[in-house]
């Protein structure tokens, strides 16, 4: 282990990542913890150098209060409490300790050094993940998003030929991106790639289904059911890799907080899971994942290409999927894409995309009444995807994508764009 970390435990904070990220920022790792860790887990998290006990608004769970294990205080490790003051530790605090203090506390406290860089965090990993691994093998969901490209090139990485990539089309892709994943990762990076057409399977489970949920529970089991008949093929798969990153697990609910919504590779899990899971970037945030796929030589345009979520169109095609509205969002998707690489803007805006309402309204095409689909364009911008602003969108650029869209995707009368920040709307729609 070459990191020195704080661990920080959420006793009902909402602020436990903006503790971790400043302490991150110190140069030092920090990890999030549920309050009930034992004593024995947090030894085993090795290079532990102090803790903090972070209090705040939901520290009530089923009427009582939660409390860390006592045995905690036996470790040895400095302690202080933020927000529940508690006699045991060696300093409180009833906020968020200012920089300076937290800066005393880590440095001159813990002892802690600043060794936290992606170069010490790869290194880590590799080293987890080939205890972890040993002689078998990764089935890795490779979806060609950020997060499951940069958790490939870590296991190319750590295991190489022991990984066994697989590309799954649910159908839910955007316009030609999955000859895309198989062109990068088995033509370039000579990965080895299974690539299954699964679209008519997914498409099939998700008739009639509206609530988004039960979408994305759909889609990620289903995923899951996919990968165990692939791995039944193979031999000696015992493991899954997944590119979970930390605000996955935040808005999948802790111990503390509510679900804000399940995220694909979190909540979606059948509970018949066969697989032990590989995870190794499910401590980063956004931000420092690309930083990662950086320090592990992807290329740039790979590593910077907007998020695209597990569930893919399936959440942008709102309400129960329909084929017609699916085609509508990949078409009016592509254009939005094309139109931002004309104007340079995939260079600047962090995520954007188009979404089609499962409603439907007057218009006028050729002199004639027609009842047609909306298009709503979505361009948002955020460091680590748990707050987002909306792009001030140039209106020539605008223009140019409506007419566009008009023109040429079917069935669609109107487009709108969507001016909320994230909270409260979220950054998709489902
Ligand atoms: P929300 O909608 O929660 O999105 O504000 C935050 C970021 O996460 C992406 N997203 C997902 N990524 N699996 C993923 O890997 C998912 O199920 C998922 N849902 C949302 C979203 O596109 C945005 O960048």
């Amino acid at each position: 282990m070459k990191q020195d970390m704080i661990v920080v435990l959420d006793l009902g904070s909402t602020e436990n990542t903006v503790l971790a990220r400043a302490i991150r920022e110190l140069g030092v790792y920090s990890e999030i913890h549920p309050h009930d860790i034992t004593a024995g887990e947090v030894k085993a998290l090795e290079n532990v150098r102090g803790i903090i006990l972070n209090g705040g608004e939901n520290r009530i769970v089923d009427g009582k209060e939660v409390e860390v294990n006592p045995e905690l205080y036996t470790l040895g490790y400095p302690v202080i409490a933020i927000d529940c003051p508690s006699a045991k530790c060696e300093k409180c605090y009833t906020n968020l300790p200012d920089k300076e203090a937290l800066k005393s506390f880590v440095f001159d406290t813990c002892k802690a050094e600043a060794n936290w860089n992606m170069k010490n965090f790869i290194e880590d990993q590799i080293e987890q993940i080939k205890k972890q691994v040993g002689d078998k093998k990764v089935l890795l969901a490779l979806s060609g998003g950020v997060d499951s490209s940069v958790v490939a090139a870590m296991l190319i990485k750590a295991i190489g030929q022991q990984l066994v990539c697989v590309h799954v089309n649910h159908g839910l892709m955007r316009k030609n991106e999955s000859e895309g994943v198989v062109k990068v990762f088995r033509d370039e990076l000579k990965a080895n790639l299974i690539y299954i057409d699964a679209s008519e399977r997914f498409l099939t489970k998700l008739e009639n289904v509206a609530d988004p949920e039960q979408k994305r529970k759909i889609i990620g089991g289903e995923f899951i059911r996919v990968f165990e008949e692939e791995a039944r093929k193979l031999e000696g798969i015992d493991f899954l890799g997944q590119g979970t990153i930390y605000p996955d697990i935040i808005e999948s609910g802790t111990k503390t907080a509510k679900t804000v919504k399940s995220h694909h590779n979190v909540g979606g899990l059948p509970e018949d899971l066969q697989f032990a899971l590989v995870e190794p970037l499910k401590q980063l945030f956004k931000d420092e994942v690309r930083a990662c796929g950086l320090e592990l030589g992807l290329p740039r345009e790979m590593v910077y290409r907007q998020p695209f979520p597990g569930p893919g169109l399936g959440v942008r095609c709102l309400g129960a999927i329909t084929r017609d509205r699916l085609a509508a969002v990949r078409e009016s998707d592509a254009i939005l894409r094309e139109e931002f690489a004309r104007a340079g803007l995939d260079k600047t805006v962090w995520q954007y995309f188009t979404v089609v309402p499962d409603f439907k309204s007057v218009g006028m095409k050729n002199h004639e009444r027609c009842f047609d689909y909306t298009v709503i364009i979505r361009a948002i911008n955020t460091i680590d995807a748990m707050t987002a602003s909306i792009e001030r969108l140039d209106w020539d650029v605008l223009e140019v994508i409506t007419n566009r869209i008009l023109a040429e995707v079917p069935n669609v009368n109107r487009v709108c764009y969507d001016m909320s920040p994230k909270p409260p709307a979220t950054i998709e729609f489902e």
